[in-house]
This record gives C-alpha cells, structure tokens and sequence, in this order.
C-alpha cells in the first residue's frame, strides 16, 4: 500500500515536471520578423555548410549557406559578378566567446549563443533591398528564448542593407567562401 503511493506520487511528480519543461521550452520557428519573414522558413539551417568562420572581440561567428547558396559559390557566384540566385539563403551564427576551459590561454572557444541573422535572395518580394531579404533573431541565455529584431515592415533596409551596400559589386555578399 505505502509502495502504491510512492509510486503514485512519483509519477504525479514527474508528470508537473514533463510540463513545466514543455511549457518553458520556446518554439522559436513559430517567430516572425518584423518585414513578415519567419524564422521557420530556415528550418534546418543548423545543418547547412560552412562559408567563413568570422570573430570580431568577443564574438565568433559561423557564416552558413543552404545548398542553392554554396553550389552558387562553387559557380564563382559572386565573385565573377554573376548575381545570387534566388532562394540562396545564408545565416550567420554567432557566440560570445570564453577560454578554452581544457587549456585557458590555447584557444578561444564559443560561450553563448547571441544571435542568429538570416539573407534570403528572393528578386520579388524584397524590392526595397536589392532582392535581399534580412531577419534575425537575438538569443537570451538566461531565458532560452530568441526574439525578432527590428520594428516595423521596412527596419531591414537601415538596419542590414545599408551597410551590405558596400559590397554592391558582389550582390551585397561580404564573405567568400573559404578554402578548405
Ligand atoms: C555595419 C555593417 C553591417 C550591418 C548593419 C549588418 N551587417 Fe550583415 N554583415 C556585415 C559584415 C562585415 C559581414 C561579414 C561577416 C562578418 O564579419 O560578420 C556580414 C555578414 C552577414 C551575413 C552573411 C553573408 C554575408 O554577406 O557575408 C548575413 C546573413 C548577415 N550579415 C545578415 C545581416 C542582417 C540580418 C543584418 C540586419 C539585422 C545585418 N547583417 C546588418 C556587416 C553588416
């Protein structure tokens, strides 16, 4: 009997836990950009191959295309001047970094996830921005949950494009592919 209600009590236990656990857990691809592209239209992004690493101060980024992207870039694309070709999406994942724990002082290491930035080259829906469709969204650790950056339709042309202008010539793309 006294066996019983353990028992009893360890599933109701475990069961407030499964849901707390459900509850707190985000789904980040039901989130959306401010310009109306969601994050779910890159499902699968934490798969795709690498371009460049990049690292400024305490950040080291991964630059990521989707095959359409990398095949481009295997074509010369951009480079010889030919532009993205439509559905070409790349993201770029970025970490704050620490030592590395093993060895401190051997290498930097990635820490937390800060953001995820996306560009989607689709010519018709992103007149405004040469074809280029920008999203990103910010991570918080403390609440494991990301957040759509920006306000409003048009935020993307100020916040992202303007600075990628300066690499007009190769279809607003700042990083080559990487040798390997
Ligand atoms: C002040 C300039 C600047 C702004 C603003 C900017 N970027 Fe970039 N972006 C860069 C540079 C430089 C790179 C090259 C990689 C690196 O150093 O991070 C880059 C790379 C990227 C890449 C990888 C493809 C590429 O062009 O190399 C994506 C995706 C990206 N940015 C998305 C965004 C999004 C989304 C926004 C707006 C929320 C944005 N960027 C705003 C300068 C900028």
């Amino acid at each position: 009997m006294k066996c019983q209600h353990i028992r009893s009590s360890l599933i109701v236990t475990a069961s407030i836990f499964l849901v707390s656990v459900a509850v707190a857990e985000q789904d980040r691809f039901t989130l959306i950009s401010p310009n109306g592209i969601a994050f779910s239209e890159f499902k699968g992004y934490e798969g795709w191959q690498v371009i460049s690493p990049s690292q400024i101060d305490g950040s080291i980024k991964a630059i990521v295309g989707n095959p359409v992207m990398i095949k481009a870039f295997n074509a010369g694309v951009p480079v010889n001047g030919q532009p993205v070709p439509d559905g070409a999406v790349m993201a770029k994942i970025e970490w704050s970094t620490k030592n590395n724990p093993d060895l401190p002082g051997a290498a930097k290491v990635t820490d937390a996830l800060k953001n995820v930035g996306f560009m989607v080259k689709d010519a018709k829906p992103f007149p405004d921005t040469d074809g280029w469709g920008y999203a990103q969204f910010d991570y918080d650790a403390g609440s494991g949950t990301f957040k759509p950056l920006g306000s409003g339709p048009a935020f993307a042309k100020a916040a992202c494009h303007q600075c990628h202008t300066r690499v007009k010539e190769r279809d607003f793309v700042f990083t080559r592919y990487a040798q390997r």
